[in-house]
């Protein structure tokens, strides 16, 4: 997205929050659903349309594990590697998504497609090892079966 268009969608959002200053978490949630992540230039727009430090909007999008100043998948895998699931072999699973995908945790696939996560527990032990995908909970994961999984997602 060119500057100009994510300077717009920033001022967009603002206007709908009467530029106020206390609600910044909500102003940086609604441009990352607009634009898909917080890119520098959303941020500085941002700051200079509140009138607030771009250290202090820099801090608030980094505390929050919700926003993501870079770039993130249209799906988002989150492998579980909870105790469960990791005697389980989430570990495979992990490795077998790592290269297939050819990123590692934390990372984007660079068509955009897929940004892969790790959590700890999402409450579904007994189907460990669990693999989620976007809304989607995929219990007793192999490494094969998440290899047929992933072909599921466009
Ligand atoms: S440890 Fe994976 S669901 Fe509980």
């Amino acid at each position: 997205m060119a500057v100009k268009q994510v300077e717009e969608k920033v001022n967009q959002v603002l206007e709908k929050h009467q530029r106020d200053k206390a609600l910044l978490v909500d102003i940086l949630q609604d441009i990352q659903a607009e634009i898909g992540y917080l890119p520098k230039e959303a941020l500085e727009e941002a700051s200079r349309g509140l009138g607030l430090p771009a250290s202090r909007v820099y801090s608030v999008a980094t505390f929050f594990k919700a926003f993501s100043l870079t770039p993130r998948g249209r799906h988002l895998i989150n492998v579980c590697m909870g105790t469960a699931c990791h005697v389980r072999g989430a570990v495979k699973v992990l490795e077998k998504i790592e290269q297939v995908l050819g990123v590692k945790r934390g990372g984007t696939t660079k068509d955009l497609k897929f940004t892969l996560e790790t959590v700890n527990c999402v409450g579904a032990c007994a189907l460990g090892p669990m693999v989620i995908v976007g809304e989607d909970y995929h219990g007793e994961m192999t490494p094969e079966g998440i290899v047929s999984v992933l072909k599921e997602y466009n």
